[in-house]
């Protein structure tokens, strides 16, 4: 038994997700920690909401509440959504927690004493109205460019030249609307991440076995430009994280917070304890998963998260662990994923365009979304969803192909031969052929999935659907019922077996479903068709099984095209 600890990127606080986030992080996760388990692994399998920072700040106003009220109820909304996706995790922390707090506080005191953060002086804009720095993004003004009257300091959106918010004409705050603006000196912290160039180059060398998207965009911000650059980790915000050195005030920071990607992924590490604290465990429980001197040794860190993710898990979370000299557990391998686009267009949490989590399970359960989502998971291209392909999808692999065989099965057993596992005929080459056939897909779903190969393990398992119904058509119980009745028998006790196994095989993908053909089954042994003869004679003759309900409808032609115009637009 092995110790795996899973952790997906962490979900900003403003808003729900749609599709696109989760299936390029959250879910894969998922997908993975599930097969752990079912493999009879330890698993720790963490994640939890972002909440510092501008973004959630400037989403809280917008609400009306204060962000902490706003982040109190976005959490709790998220925390829902993931239980409605089934997403288990051990523990759906918070960014600011107490404990994220405590330990971000830590590490910056730790880099302080290793000399790898540097006080620097700049020049930013305060608003005396609103009493406090405005981040470039908070200042508006005429762009110098194109004219445009709502550019924002960072950014013009009119013509998207980059912009200092000293290049404004008639700058004013976006919070107040005050023209009452001026520049005035203020101190930030910096962590020297060039010092730790070498250490953060070796390290990533000997990853030889991470994926090139991953090790390729670590690479390109190691050497581009300057290299590695100095990244500051202070703001000048009222929501985030007190600036502190362990636990003692650092002298010309008061007032400032850590920046929000500083905070972040130490959550991952606050979160598994915040976990140990939510069942009364101490803290040796919490570190045996992350400190190598405290039992971690032995554990595989496994992280999920999109693309644009992957500096900051490459690089600049790794220079804090690095940095504080402490014997921290790194990531062992980083699956990152491409973009999901959606119908001909982007996902777009800020235009509102998509399927957002909480709309998808308005329609359709957990499971469709997860099997469309994992078989067409963003791997090694961008991908894109659209109804049709949607609706095809779930036809013909969930409909057709596994719901058929399920249903075909028991109702026929029932109808032919009750309510029992029937105990005529023996086994002959037809059932040898399947058995081989599926002892060696199993084997290769194992590898895949091991591998973390999401869409080649979804092809293989509904290739181990296939052959199911391909064995079921050709050995036809319904015609030897007539002439071979003990031949009928044996045809189904194998069939009625193969729903076990197959809940088990499909568990990570659609747990419901699964759940649905484990109960109809009259079992509750999961435990994973190492030895596949074996498990194909779990289920005794004169066991008991029911026939479930329908485990999958169809999507209508109707319904598509309802779906499709109803999410064309944009959420409000
Ligand atoms: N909230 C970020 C995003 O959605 C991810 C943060 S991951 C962490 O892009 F490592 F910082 F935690
Ligand atoms: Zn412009």
């Amino acid at each position: 038994m092995a110790r795996i600890l899973i952790t997906s990127a962490i979900p900003y606080i403003n808003g729900i997700k749609h599709l696109g986030n989760l299936v390029g992080s959250q879910l894969p996760a998922d997908l993975f920690a599930r097969y752990m388990r079912a493999r009879g692994h330890e698993v720790m399998f963490i994640c939890a909401t972002d909440e510092h920072g501008t973004p959630a700040e400037l989403a809280a106003a917008k609400a009306g509440k204060p962000v902490e009220v706003y982040c109190a109820e976005m959490h709790a909304v998220q925390a829902d959504l993931a239980r409605g996706f089934r997403l288990s995790f051990d523990h759906f922390g918070r960014s600011s927690s107490q404990r994220n707090h405590r330990l971000t506080q830590h590490f910056a005191g730790r880099l302080a004493e290793n000399g790898l953060i540097a006080e620097v002086s700049e020049k930013q804009v305060f608003s005396i109205d609103d009493n406090r720095f405005l981040p470039d993004r908070y200042i508006t003004g005429t762009c110098p460019n194109c004219g445009y009257e709502a550019a924002r300091g960072d950014q013009c959106e009119n013509c998207t030249k980059q912009l200092d918010p000293t290049d404004l004409i008639n700058p004013r705050s976006s919070i107040s609307g005050s023209t009452n603006l001026e520049v005035r000196e203020t101190k930030h912290l910096y962590l020297r991440q060039r010092a730790l160039k070498d250490k953060l180059e070796a390290w990533i060398d000997s990853k030889t076995d991470w994926p090139i998207l991953t090790t390729s965009i670590a690479k390109k911000w190691l050497n581009d430009g300057d290299g590695l650059q100095d990244r500051g980790i202070t703001r000048d915000l009222y929501w985030g994280i007190p600036v502190k050195k362990g636990s003692e005030d650092w002298p010309g920071m008061e007032g400032k917070v850590f920046y929000v990607w500083f905070d972040a992924p130490i959550e991952y590490i606050a979160g598994t304890a915040e976990w140990a604290d939510a069942n009364g465990l101490p803290d040796a429980a919490w570190e045996r998963w992350w400190r190598t001197d405290k039992g971690a040794a032995d554990v595989t860190y496994y992280q999920f998260m999109g693309k644009d993710n992957v500096p900051f898990h490459t690089l600049s979370f790794p220079a804090t662990i690095l940095g504080s000299g402490e014997p921290w557990k790194l990531v062992d391998y980083l699956k990152s994923f491409n973009y999901l686009n959606y119908d001909g267009g982007q996902f777009s949490t800020s235009q509102g365009r998509g399927v957002f989590m909480d709309q998808a399970l308005s329609i359709l359960p957990a499971d469709y979304w997860r099997w469309w989502l994992l078989s067409h998971a963003p791997e090694n291209s961008d991908s894109e969803f659209t109804w049709d392909n949607f609706q095809a999808s779930v036809n013909k692999d969930l409909a057709d192909v596994l719901g058929n065989f399920v249903s075909r099965v028991t109702k026929f057993a029932k109808s032919k031969l009750g309510e029992t596992i029937p105990a005529g005929g023996d086994f002959g080459p037809a059932e040898a052929a399947l058995i081989t056939d599926l002892s060696t897909r199993i084997r290769d779903y194992e590898t895949l999935m091991a591998q973390m190969e999401v869409r080649k393990a979804a092809a293989e398992l509904r290739a181990i659907w296939v052959i199911g119904n391909e064995y079921l058509q050709s050995a036809a119980p319904w015609s030897a019922v007539k002439t071979d009745p003990a031949r009928a028998e044996a045809i189904v006790r194998l069939s009625l077996n193969l729903i076990r196994v197959y809940a088990i095989l499909s568990q990570p993908f659609i747990p419901d479903a699964a759940a649905t053909m484990m109960q109809a089954m009259g079992s509750d042994d999961w435990s994973w068709p190492e030895d596949v003869p074996a498990a194909l004679n779990a289920l005794p003759a004169g066991h008991h099984f029911t026939v479930p309900e329908n485990l999958f409808r169809k999507i209508t032609d109707e319904e598509r095209a309802d779906w499709q115009q109803k999410f064309s637009g944009v959420r409000t």
